[in-house]
């Protein structure tokens, strides 16, 4: 497509892992682990597409509350991808960053992925940010703490707080907002994601699952975003 236009910041809900699985008779994890090849294919197209930011809901706050065996493959499962593709991620120029609660992670998972984090701070290109351990509501929760404290040590006039000053409070104070928001396995729901962000991104949800959503589908969603018409509440 000529004149396409390419969102800056994409995010994605990662859904349907384990419904993946289940229709193949096999266990949760492999569902996750076929997941993490598309994360590998998002990022690596994201990167080629000029993307400057994405987003991926790796672990939610809520995911916690899943059997501990799951939780545990997951987090092996994310340990083994960083500890594997931080090579990848250096050649493709592809900078890692986090968001969430990263202190709620197992020890070894933290180490890894502060690593991984480190390692990639000199890459330009595209800015890859795992939300794990993350809530949209306990990230307003932290905004809002932190602003109250700034506001108690009078540096700040409440009077003065405007949607753009709390932004500055939230874990993604460094990032723009997304503008496309993709969720895959076809549920209509936010999950908790982002919730202060998406504000005005564009929506799009596919049927397929996660593990099955890999390049071409990547390209499908931004072509879909590139004709829509953003007017942020204007005209
Ligand atoms: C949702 O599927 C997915 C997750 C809870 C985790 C996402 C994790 C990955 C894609 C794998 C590894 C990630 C990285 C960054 C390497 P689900 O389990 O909720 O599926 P279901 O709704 O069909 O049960």
């Amino acid at each position: 497509m000529a004149s396409r236009k390419i969102p800056k910041h994409i995010a994605i809900i990662m859904d349907g892992n384990g419904r993946w699985a289940k229709e193949r008779g096999l266990a949760r994890r492999e569902g996750h682990r076929k997941g993490a090849e598309s994360v590998r294919a998002c990022v690596e197209r994201c990167a080629l597409l000029g993307v400057e930011f994405l987003t991926l809901y790796a672990f939610s706050s809520e995911n916690w509350k899943r059997p501990k065996s799951e939780v545990a493959a997951l987090m092996k499962l994310l340990e083994a991808f960083l500890k594997q593709k931080t090579p990848e991620l250096m050649e493709q120029n592809v900078r890692l960053q986090a968001i969430g609660r990263i202190t709620q992670l197992p020890a070894s998972c933290q180490r890894v992925l502060h690593h991984s984090i480190e390692r990639t701070s000199v890459n330009t290109g595209l800015t890859l940010i795992l939300a794990l351990s993350y809530g949209g509501r306990e990230e307003i929760v932290d905004g809002v703490r932190s602003i109250v404290r700034t506001v108690q040590e009078g540096h700040i006039d409440p009077a003065m707080i405007t949607p753009d000053v709390f932004s500055k409070h939230l874990y993604t104070r460094y990032y723009p907002d997304p503008d496309l928001l993709i969720r895959t396995s076809g549920e209509m729901r936010l999950s908790n994601f982002l919730l202060w962000q998406i504000s005005y991104a564009e929506l799009y949800i596919t049927e397929k699952f996660w593990p099955d959503f890999r390049e071409d589908d990547l390209e499908a969603a931004v072509n879909d975003y590139s004709r829509r018409q953003r007017r942020f509440g204007g005209l």
